[in-house]
């Protein structure tokens, strides 16, 4: 089928042969297919979806549009994890040292901020000097030295995904699961991994708004992971509210050194246990996960935990001394608050809107080639069902460029709730499924 018609086809809700979605992949990948009849197939997908054959035939063709790495010298079980995106999600950046600190083999191949989600390689680049884009000799060569190493896609593994992934970003394709199973999954399989543990956020500030979405989400990829021979265990997570008290990439990074230290707020660190407790478990480092959370803790409080995190940074040319020392981080020069209007308590915080308000401050990218301000973000001074004075401050906008700050403080402020009663406290984790 020539690329009109397999555009046409998949619009007017047929099926399409995995043939001709290999050779669409495989075309796109090499330039021969441009990114505008790749945008269109992605908006027809979003909207009639892809059938499990589709959908398994679209995902290897994107997982063979490059290496398939094979980790099989490194010793251990490889586990990594992947989250589905949210607002304020540094939990890669704590997770990785955490399990490889505890004996987890840990390749992980991360993305950039999408749509309103921050991405972890946006923030590890926030660390002066940090490198993600090494060669695969080298990536091997960390995880089978230090334990793990975190990259980004280099243009041998799963290239189809990183085009499309930056295409989607642009295109309002992005929220699609079979899109997003295909991403994530290819480029998971691609990395060398033994095991996968799902981080599936659901709520405001996530793709899969309801807990029906992303439990599909977490099936069909349980399901494609089954399929290619690797076990995958998914949580489902609270992503009502950002996790955590940073959004923005170096205050990320801090509130990740932190949270091995032991002082990081209580909702991004459970998220962060609970989703290393199940990769010590696939990694065959703990027989349940009563025993993993005794030994996470333990490397918190032994240090064990942010020495290994700082093993990686220097490992991959960044500054360990900004592990100890913050100020190494890039800093904004500005900083703002977002006062309440209201007394009472915090009822809900429109996390989308949170994350679309950082990205137009610079946290983020709004086209594919913009480049992003390392430095700027907010830190939430309220968060959900805690109580609030007319005048107290909500958030502090941290910034260089003043020209969007207005418009940035009207948005979160637009994005807090406020009522006489503080809600009922939800869920952090809403399903674990395996
Ligand atoms: N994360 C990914 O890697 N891909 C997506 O499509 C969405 C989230």
């Amino acid at each position: 089928m020539r690329p009109y018609e397999l555009i046409k086809a998949k619009r007017d809700g047929k099926r399409l042969e995995p043939g001709d979605i290999r050779a669409f992949i495989e075309a796109y990948t090499s330039g021969d297919v441009p990114d505008y009849q790749m945008s269109a197939l992605c908006m027809a997908v979003f909207f009639r979806g892809l059938d499990a054959v589709e959908l398994g035939a679209w995902t290897r063709a994107m997982l063979e549009s490059g290496e398939v790495l094979d980790l099989g010298d490194v010793p251990g079980v490889k586990v990594d994890k992947h989250s589905t995106g949210g607002v304020g999600d540094k939990v890669s950046l704590s997770l990785a040292p955490l399990a490889a600190a505890c004996g987890v083999p840990v390749p992980m191949i991360s993305g950039r901020g999408l749509g309103h989600t921050g991405g972890t390689l946006d923030k590890l680049e926030s660390i002066p000097g940090f490198k993600v884009d090494l060669p695969v000799s080298d990536y091997r060569r960390l995880v089978r030295e230090v334990g793990c190493c975190l990259i980004g896609q280099t243009a041998s593994v799963a290239p189809a995904d990183k085009k499309l992934y930056a295409l989607r970003d642009v295109t309002a394709t992005v929220d699609c699961i079979p899109l997003i199973c295909s991403s994530i999954m290819s480029k998971k399989l691609a990395e060398g991994i033994d095991a996968l543990v799902l981080d599936v956020k659901v709520g405001s500030g996530a793709f899969m708004k309801t807990v029906e979405d992303a439990r599909l989400l977490a099936r069909t990829m349980i399901g494609v992971g089954a399929e290619m021979g690797r076990k995958v265990t998914a949580l489902l997570t609270d992503m009502n509210q950002p996790l955590g008290r940073a959004v923005g990439n170096a205050l990320e990074v801090v509130e990740a050194v932190e949270m091995l230290r032991g002082r990081a707020p209580a909702d991004y660190t459970e998220v962060t246990l609970a989703l290393t407790a199940e990769m010590l478990v696939l990694g065959g480092r703990a027989g349940s996960l009563a025993e993993a959370r005794q030994k996470l803790e333990r490397a918190v409080r032994d240090g064990s935990a942010v020495r290994k995190l700082q093993e990686i940074v220097e490992a991959q040319g960044g500054d360990p001394g900004a592990i100890d020392d913050y100020s190494r981080l890039p800093q904004a020069r500005s900083q703002v608050d977002v006062l309440a209007t209201e007394e009472g308590f915090v009822t809900g915080i429109q996390t989308e809107a949170v994350g679309l308000a950082a990205v137009a401050l610079g946290a983020g990218r709004q086209r594919v080639d913009s480049r992003i301000d390392p430095a700027v973000g907010f830190t939430l001074l309220r968060k959900v069902g805690e109580p609030v004075k007319k005048g107290d401050p909500l958030v502090r906008i941290h910034y260089n460029d003043p020209a969007p700050v207005e418009d940035v403080r009207a948005r979160l402020l637009a994005a807090y709730s406020c009522g006489p009663r503080a809600p009922e406290p939800q869920p952090l984790i809403l399903e674990r499924l395996g």
